[in-house]
């Protein structure tokens, strides 16, 4: 079964087998085509889902029309879990950016299972506080950090998540348009078209479709401090 994959993830590693099993028992799978959304900003929701294969991205939109990305998520993470457990309509539309396979939890499973299984509580805590750390460290660099920067510091992190080896670097297939990078890094497409040309010029990455090379790794590490 595909809900399998998520054993492996760190949200779940940790889970006794019985507890593990008692969670699948109630997931729901469903699959998205690319640029299909799941649900939107505003939205009342009463299911989180978990990621078991493809990408989703987050979105906020402004009242003038200009979108923001709050987070590109990946296999074994989740999200959709603030409307439940602060009820409240949904904070961003959530937007599959690769064909991607997710498993619904409704909230009534939800709270039978955090009622009785104190283990998934403690790992749905641990995912929160690390989502807050990661928020909080973008806030940071809006602040600190210049666009290249920001630029520098997305890839990697796209590249720590969904990175492959490849012949010559780090293969990252983001999935995501220069329109989408720029709505990540909270910049203009042409500030951010313009800091992956420094990159390229440099020889230190390589700009394929919806994804990038990653030829000196050190060096864009170097860039996103
Ligand atoms: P919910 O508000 O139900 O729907 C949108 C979801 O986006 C939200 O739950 C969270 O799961 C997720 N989300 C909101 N803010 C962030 C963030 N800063 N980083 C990652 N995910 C987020």
């Amino acid at each position: 079964m595909d809900i399998e994959v998520l054993r492996r993830a760190p949200l779940f590693a940790t889970l006794g087998d019985d507890v593990f099993a008692a969670l699948t028992d109630e997931l729901t799978e469903l699959d998205l085509p690319r640029g299909s959304s799941i649900f939107r900003e505003g939205d009342q929701g009463d299911q989180l889902y978990f990621i078991i294969s493809g990408k989703i991205k987050l979105g906020r939109t402004a009242q003038d029309g200009r979108e923001n990305l709050l987070a590109i998520l990946g296999p074994g993470e989740l999200f959709g879990e603030m409307a439940l457990f602060d009820p409240s309509p949904r904070t961003a539309t959530a937007t599959a950016v690769s064909e991607t396979r997710l498993a619904g939890l409704n909230n009534e499973n939800l709270r039978t299972l955090l009622e009785t299984r104190p283990e998934v509580s403690a790992q749905l805590l641990q995912a929160l506080a690390r989502r807050l750390r990661r928020t909080n460290e973008s806030l940071a660099d809006l602040v600190f950090s210049d666009v290249p920067g920001r630029v520098a510091k997305a890839l990697l992190d796209l590249a720590d998540r969904f990175g492959r080896p490849a012949t010559d670097g780090i293969l990252v297939a983001h999935e995501l348009t220069q329109e989408e990078l720029a709505q990540l890094v909270g910049a203009s497409r042409e500030t951010v078209n313009k800091a992956l040309a420094e990159f390229v010029q440099r020889g230190w990455l390589r700009l394929e479709a919806r994804a990038v090379v990653i030829l000196d790794l050190p060096r864009l590490r170097q860039r996103s401090r």
